[in-house]
């Protein structure tokens, strides 16, 4: 979600952070601002909307500091604008926050009767006001933090820097948030992301929740010291040495990121067999072809709980395992019966999102073993996990998902298909292959998807149906259209439709039905009944079929030959070409939809 960028050391923090700021943008991008120490004062400066707005004020500006805290931000609490961008500061300190302080509202009444005042209406300012408070009263910063974040309640992360001196802290519980080195240069770092400090940094430290971090990069070796909130030292964080390279991530030729990404599928579904099979991941599968669970807990959010659900198919398809799947945010509030000799599973790109950690760490407490489908290496999911499928996707920009969502349904099948000692390297790799040619040659009738959306992207509503392993396909249709195209779109199980929606059927209602050899008559009838109350009818089905191609207004044939388990990989890659084409002609910011955020640190 937020992301928080900050720099101290002997050269430019401006450059550092602004770099950090623009790779951190995907995760939020309704303002943006920066703090610095400039002559012993602290100067700020924020702008409503994308990064280039601030980055604009600041080519006029021309701002030079060796120390800087950058935020670019997600509205949770008040409007988006300049005022409640971050960072939020006075004469002493400036914060940047991420997260929500559920008890900002009793704190910020007892900080007005304090005589505090407040210029926004976030609940940032409650933490800086309540800190400038206790700083006021003990002059001393490193216990006024302590003292300040135990009085918060919520999950957030703060970086904190002071007029005083270069020292920054950071501080968290349930948000990430790292801290970095550059042991030539001796600059200290902290982000919320360590993409962000990629090149930046020689080490990063991962604390854990409530360690209070202090950066100074003038100490002679442990330029990053840890407290805990009672103020000992602290042990409890784990450190990266391995060097990463950035993934260069330009659009190539094409217009949007997320059309790159989903041009990107064909090679990464064959480099992720490649990768599974070799040699050294081999023992991977196999190792988990030795476990057994009888029961597997799934939770995911948005595009990853679609994949889950597929997953759940092929789970109950290849193993003896119940399977029960929720949205993370559901889950971790419903009482789920959690023992220890069963399984949980958590689908996540960025291995961040706040719910699906939540659920994961109730596995952990409950004694479950934690298995994650991840995109992320080193992300929270992926640390805190007993084993971690990768998903090697690569870095995926574009704020709707698409090759993360096809990388994780496929490593779902591996999964299933290794729990169940059904792994044949030949068939999965044939299958693979094979897909992926397929969707070479979709791609190469992306005119013709695009041609459709011309005839029916004026239309204001959209229902996507399917049955079966379709029908998770028929609600990540729904969400891809609705994210990037703002339309009403819903999905529905084929057979749910005369139980309700098929009321919503007229002329005006678009139904994109997907109809595969899989459940077939009983997809059909369906698509039957929305075209006798006129509606118009989309079909995705298996080429040359007459009886679809006749009955529907338009219809996207896909060649199924020699596919099984991965069908709805194919029927789901139309639905995103659509939904992009669509979202183009109606001239929405496609890979930054309005209200978005790439990764959701907050629940
Ligand atoms: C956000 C993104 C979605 C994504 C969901 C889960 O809502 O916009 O594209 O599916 O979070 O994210 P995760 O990183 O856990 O897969």
């Amino acid at each position: 979600m937020c992301g928080i960028v900050g720099c101290s050391g002997t050269s430019d923090a401006i450059h550092p952070v602004m770099e950090g700021l623009a790779r951190l943008e995907y995760r939020g991008y309704d303002s943006a601002g920066i703090s610095y120490r400039k002559d012993d004062k602290i100067l700020n400066h924020k702008k409503e909307g994308k990064l280039q707005n601030l980055k604009d004020l600041l080519e006029d500006i021309k701002p030079a500091s060796t120390t800087a805290i950058g935020h670019t931000r997600w509205a949770t609490h008040g409007k988006v604008n300049d005022t409640n961008a971050h960072p939020h500061s006075n004469d002493k300190l400036s914060i940047v926050h991420n997260g929500i302080i559920e008890n900002a509202n009793a704190l910020r009444e007892f900080l007005k009767s304090e005589g505090m005042e407040f210029l926004s209406e976030t609940d940032s300012e409650v933490f800086l006001n309540l800190l400038t408070l206790n700083f006021n009263k003990t002059k001393d910063l490193k216990q006024s933090i302590i003292e300040t974040f135990k009085k918060i309640e919520g999950n957030s992360a703060f970086l904190i820097l002071n007029k005083e001196n270069h020292l920054l802290y950071s501080i968290k519980r349930s948000a990430p948030l790292v801290c970095g080195v550059n042991e030539k240069t001796s600059d200290v770092f902290v982000s919320s992301d360590p993409y962000a400090l990629v090149g930046f940094t020689s080490k990063i430290y991962f604390p854990e929740d409530e360690v209070l971090c202090e950066l100074d990069f003038t100490k002679a070796n442990e330029l990053v010291q840890f407290y805990e909130l009672d103020g000992s030292t602290s042990k409890r964080f784990k450190i990266q040495e391995k060097e990463v390279k950035l993934d260069v991530v330009s659009k190539g030729k094409f217009e949007h990121f997320m059309l790159k990404e989903i041009h990107e599928q064909p090679e990464l579904i064959k480099k992720l067999t490649k990768i599974y099979f070799s040699e050294s991941n081999k023992e991977q599968l196999a190792r988990i072809g030795k476990e057994s669970f009888p029961y597997v807990h799934l939770a995911a959010c948005g595009t990853a709980l679609h994949a889950g659900l597929i997953i759940k198919n092929y789970l109950e398809k290849y193993t003896q395992m119940r399977v029960h799947s929720d949205f993370a945010s559901e889950f971790r509030y419903k009482s789920p019966k959690l023992n220890s000799d069963e399984l949980g599973l958590f689908i996540s790109q960025s291995g961040e999102t706040a719910d699906t950690l939540a659920c994961q760490e109730l596995c952990a407490e409950n004694k479950l073993k934690n298995y994650s489908i991840v995109n992320t290496e080193g992300s929270t999911l992926y640390r805190n996990c007993d084993e971690n499928l990768l998903i090697h996707a690569g870095i995926e920009i574009g704020v709707a998902s698409t090759k993360a969502f096809t990388q994780q349904v496929l490593v779902g099948n591996l999964l299933a298909k290794a729990f169940a000692n059904k792994l044949s390297e030949k068939e999965v790799i044939g299958e693979f292959e094979l897909l992926s040619d397929k969707i070479k040659n979709l791609l190469a009738q992306e005119e013709k998807i695009k041609n459709i959306a011309r005839e029916i992207y004026q239309h204001q509503g959209f229902i996507f149906t399917g049955r079966g392993i379709q029908f998770p396909i028929a609600l990540e249709g729904a969400l891809k259209l609705k994210e990037i195209a703002y339309v009403h779109a819903e999905g529905y199980a084929a057979g749910e439709l005369k139980h309700g929606p098929i009321s919503l059927i007229d002329e005006n209602m678009v139904n994109i039905a997907i109809i595969t050899p899989d459940l077939y008559d009983k997809t059909l009838s369906n698509a039957e009944e929305v075209k006798a109350r006129q509606g118009i009818l989309l079909v995705v089905g298996e080429e040359g079929n007459k009886e679809l191609e006749e009955m529907s207004d338009f219809f996207i044939g896909l060649d199924f030959e020699g596919l099984d388990d991965t069908v709805p990989v194919l029927t789901n890659i139309v639905l995103q070409l659509l939904s992009y084409h669509i979202a183009k002609l109606k001239g929405t910011d496609i890979d930054k939809p309005r209200n978005l955020a790439k990764s959701v640190t907050v629940e």
